[in-house]
């Protein structure tokens, strides 16, 4: 497929666009921070095979600066919105839609905000205080203004996926929100719009990455507990001179890990001035 989508700028044009669909038109949203790569690719196709050829779907291009602390990159994001929009047509999106800041927060950051909740805390929520309160807020946003019935959302950021599947459901928005399994880079490293600022040598460092969440899945494949795989991910990785901020095990929900069934090894490590996430399904015990 490869249809120019509609290229829109304001709420306005949207709700035109919008008003124009029969009733029955199903719609799907694939919120992303532009910069896109095969990953965002992936999710505009499931959001097509999902809805069908008639049903509609939109893909949102916004930099969130309410998600962002003043130390963090908000400035040197990548933005490549000539590029995305080519990616979008190729994958079946009909419409881009990339407000300036002024259009989606016209009175400054909004007064009401999403509160993440105690999973927004831990995590990466420990590491970037306010970020899920900016990331959900603006994730709502985004539903009420695409009036999206399917939210669509990579695995790699699963702790976001986790909580807006939370909001979605906590406050009755009306969204099935799916989650899509990360892709990956042949030799394994999840794709990220952030992989950009690795440099030759710090994308090798990165590429171990997988290689410590495969020793874990190797631990508890022989019977390890979720401790026994933190522990030995964790080593994996300073024996490789790594920076981890966390290596844990948890549940599906992000809660405890389990003793037998299924887990998730979630991983945040840095590369020089890269923070890289990572995460995988992990069963733990004996499979029956
Ligand atoms: O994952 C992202 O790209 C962003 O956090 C999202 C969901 C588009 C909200 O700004």
């Amino acid at each position: 497929m490869n249809n120019a989508p509609r290229v829109i700028n304001s709420r306005a044009g949207l709700d035109s666009v919008l008003d124009s669909l029969d009733s029955e038109v199903m719609r799907a949203v694939v919120p992303t921070m532009g910069a896109l790569h095969e990953g965002h690719a992936t999710l505009i196709r499931r959001a097509r095979e999902h809805v069908g050829p008639a049903g509609f779907v939109v893909v949102t291009v916004f930099v969130n600066p309410t998600q962002f602390a003043a130390n963090e990159d908000f400035d040197r994001y990548p933005r490549t919105l000539q590029s995305d929009v080519d990616l979008c047509g190729e994958h079946g999106a009909d419409v881009v839609f990339a407000p300036a800041i002024d259009e989606m927060y016209p009175t400054g950051p909004t007064q009401i905000t999403v509160d993440p909740g105690p999973l927004g805390h831990v995590l990466e929520g420990a590491v970037r205080p306010a970020h899920f309160q900016g990331v959900l807020t603006v994730v709502n946003k985004l539903f009420n203004l695409t009036r999206a019935q399917f939210g669509f959302f990579g695995e790699k950021d699963y702790q976001q996926l986790v909580l807006i599947r939370q909001m979605a459901s906590d406050l009755s928005m009306g969204v099935d929100v799916i989650g899509v399994p990360t892709v990956r880079e042949p030799e394994g490293l999840a794709m990220s719009s952030r992989n950009r600022y690795l440099d030759p040598a710090a994308r090798e460092k990165a590429e171990l990455v997988p290689q410590g969440m495969q020793a874990g899945i190797s631990v508890a494949a022989t019977g390890g507990s979720g401790d026994d795989v933190m522990s030995h991910v964790q080593t994996f990785f300073a024996e490789r001179h790594i920076d981890v901020d966390y290596v844990v095990v948890t549940n599906p929900e992000l809660g405890p890990a389990p003793e037998s069934g299924e887990g998730r090894l979630i991983v945040a490590v840095r590369v020089g001035s890269v923070r890289l996430l990572d995460n995988c399904p992990i069963h733990l015990g004996v499979r029956s």
